[in-house]
C-alpha cells in the first residue's frame, strides 16, 4: 500500500524550466531530460496544472508516471494539500473499497474502530490512483459516483461525506482495449481522461538516457557523504544508449546506483556493466573496433557496415516507418531512402512496411 506525499521528489532540487512567461513557471522537481517527448509532457503538464481537469497518465512501468502526476500537484494552487497516492492494483480488491472510502465500526469483521479512507485524506488536495486499469469493475462504478459527485459514504456508514479533491490517474494498460474486454467501464475512462498524458518509453527517447545517468550521479553526491562522481568511458555510454531499458527509468535509476557505489574505480568500463546490458546492447563501439582490426576489412567497408547496422537499428525502433528513422538519425529522410536503396537493405519479411 501506498500513502505518501512522495517527500522524496518534494525534497529534490527543483530546476525551473523554460516558460511562457515570467508568471507562468513550471518548477520541474527533479525532472530531468531534454527530448523532444519529455519536453511535450512537462509543456501539457504546466498547462493543466494550472487547472482542476483530470488527467491520465499513461506509460509503462518506471517511465516516471508517479513523478509527472508530483510535479502536476506540486505547481497546482493545491500544492499546500496532500498528494494521496493509491496503487489500485496492489491492493486486494475487498479492501480497495474500504481504502478509498473508509469504514465504520462494525462495517465487516475486523473493522473494530471506524477509519478514513484516501478520498478523505486527499481533501483540499490531490488524490493519484496508480495502476487504474487494474481496479475490479464492481468498484469503478462507485469511484465514478464519488469522482462525479465529489461526494461518497464510507464503508457501512450512511452519512455523505463531500471532498474537494483533484483526481490523477495513471495506467500501463490500454484501457480502451479493456473497455472493448469489459474490464473497464467506459464513463469512467471518459470522466478520467479529460487530459490525457503520454509518457514514451526510454528506449524512444534515448537524448535522455545520459543526462539521466548524469543526474542520478549527481543525485549520489549530494545523498552519499564524500561519493564523487565517476566518469564513464565511452563504451559505457554506448552500451547504456544502445540498451532497450524494458524497466526505464527506475532500472536506469537503480543501475546507475549500483555501479557507482559497488565500482570503486573512478572510471567504469565495459566490464563493470552487468552481462546482460552488455549482451543487450545492439551495438557495442569498442567490440567492433576491435573486429575491425581482426577482420582486416578496412576503413570503408567498416565504415559503411557502421551506417548500414545504425539504419537498420533506426528502422527496425520505428516499425520501418522511414520519416520517424530519418527523425531518430537526425537526417534527412529522402537521404535516408537513398541510403536504403544503395545499401540495399530489406525489412525482415514478417515486418509490415509503412
Ligand atoms: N525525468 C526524470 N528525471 C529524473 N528521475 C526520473 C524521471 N522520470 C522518472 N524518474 C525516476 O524514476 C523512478 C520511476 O518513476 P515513477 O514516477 O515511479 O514511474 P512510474 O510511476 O511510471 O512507474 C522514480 O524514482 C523517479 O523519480
Ligand atoms: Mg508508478
Amino acid at each position: 500500500m501506498t500513502l505518501a506525499p512522495s517527500s522524496s521528489v518534494q525534497n529534490q532540487s527543483r530546476i525551473s524550466c523554460e516558460s511562457k512567461s515570467s508568471t507562468d513557471v513550471f518548477n520541474r522537481i527533479g525532472i530531468a531530460g531534454t527530448s523532444k517527448g519529455l519536453t511535450k509532457v512537462l509543456d501539457t503538464a504546466r498547462k493543466v496544472a494550472k487547472s482542476d481537469s483530470s488527467v491520465l497518465i499513461y506509460g509503462e512501468s518506471g517511465t516516471g508516471k508517479e513523478l509527472i502526476a508530483n510535479s502536476i500537484h506540486q505547481n497546482s494552487s493545491r500544492h499546500k494539500g496532500p498528494m494521496v497516492v493509491i496503487n489500485c492494483g496492489a491492493i486486494p480488491g475487498e479492501l480497495l473499497e474500504s481504502e478509498l472510502f473508509g469504514h465504520e465500526k462494525g462495517a465487516f469483521t475486523g473493522a473494530h474502530r471506524s477509519r478514513i479512507g484516501r478520498f478523505e485524506l486527499a481533501d483540499q488536495g490531490t488524490i493519484f490512483f496508480d495502476e487504474i486499469g487494474d481496479m475490479s469493475p464492481e468498484l469503478q462504478v462507485k469511484l465514478l459516483r464519488a469522482i462525479q459527485e465529489r461526494q461518497f459514504e464510507r464503508v457501512g456508514g450512511s452519512t455523505t461525506i463531500k471532498v474537494d479533491i483533484r483526481v490523477i490517474s495513471a495506467t500501463n494498460k490500454d484501457l480502451q482495449s479493456a473497455i472493448g474486454d469489459g474490464l473497464f467501464r467506459e464513463d469512467l475512462y471518459y470522466r478520467l481522461n479529460v487530459i490525457p498524458i503520454h509518457i514514451q518509453p526510454l528506449r524512444e527517447r534515448r537524448e535522455d538516457i545520459l543526462i539521466l545517468s548524469d543526474y542520478f550521479q549527481k543525485a549520489l553526491t549530494k545523498r552519499v557523504n564524500g561519493y564523487e562522481k565517476k566518469t564513464f568511458c565511452k563504451s559505457v555510454q554506448q552500451a547504456l544508449l544502445s540498451y532497450d531499458w524494458p524497466g526505464n527509468i527506475r532500472e536506469l535509476e537503480n543501475l546507475i546506483e549500483r555501479i557507482s557505489v559497488l565500482i570503486e574505480n573512478q572510471t567504469i568500463e565495459l566490464h563493470d556493466l552487468p552481462d546482460y546490458i552488455i549482451n543487450n546492447s545492439c551495438e557495442n563501439i569498442s567490440t567492433s573496433v576491435t573486429s575491425v582490426f581482426d577482420s582486416g576489412i578496412g576503413f570503408n567497408q567498416a565504415v559503411d557496415q557502421y551506417q548500414k547496422s545504425l539504419i537498420l537499428h533506426a528502422l527496425d525502433e520505428t516499425r520501418w516507418v522511414k520519416a520517424r528513422a530519418a527523425e531518430l538519425l537526425k537526417m534527412n529522410r529522402t537521404t535516408l531512402v537513398e541510403k536504403i536503396k544503395k545499401m540495399k537493405i530489406e525489412p525482415k519479411s514478417e515486418m509490415p512496411v509503412f
